[in-house]
């Protein structure tokens, strides 16, 4: 399986739980490297920048005001097949139908509040991982 990064985010409502150790832990466990992680204060303007794909959706306002309602912890993930593996650690968008045992069934309430982003194509993983990180940020694949 080929070596992929991924943009995870930490959202406000984990951060606020202080479970950051514990679902860090869950990537570690998992096989996946933290290559760059910083904790942010986002803006309305960078939060709605990240979600613009969403602008359109009747959620798009409330999202934003939960994304800047306290710090997250941006990361890059690293490892073998790092966008499918963190999809899985995370569990469904909604945490309602998350799978046991997944972040998202731990540590979340609800769809608006749900712990946890991962990037979900790669596409989106390269765009969003640029979006945070300058590349000299992000360290190189640590052996
Ligand atoms: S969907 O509905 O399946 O297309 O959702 P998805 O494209 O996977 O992600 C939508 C992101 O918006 C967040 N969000 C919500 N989605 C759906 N409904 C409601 N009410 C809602 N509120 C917030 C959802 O968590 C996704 O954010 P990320 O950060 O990508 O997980």
């Amino acid at each position: 399986m080929a070596v992929e990064r991924t943009l995870s985010i930490i959202k406000p409502d984990a951060v606020a739980k202080n479970v950051v150790g514990e679902i860090l832990s869950r990537f570690e466990k998992a096989g996946l490297r933290v290559v760059a992680a910083k904790m942010v204060q986002l803006s309305e303007r960078e939060a709605g920048g990240f979600y613009a794909e969403h602008k359109a959706r009747p959620f798009f306002k409330d999202l934003v005001s939960f994304m800047t309602s306290g710090p997250v912890l941006v990361q890059v993930l690293e490892g073998e097949g790092a966008i499918a593996k963190n999809r899985e650690l995370m569990g469904a968008t909604n945490p309602k139908d998350a799978a046991a045992g997944t972040i998202r069934a731990d540590f979340a309430v609800s769809i608006d509040e749900n712990a946890v982003h991962g990037s979900d194509s790669e596409a989106s993983a390269a765009r969003e991982i640029s979006y945070f990180f300058a590349a000299t940020e992000v360290c190189e694949r640590i052996r």
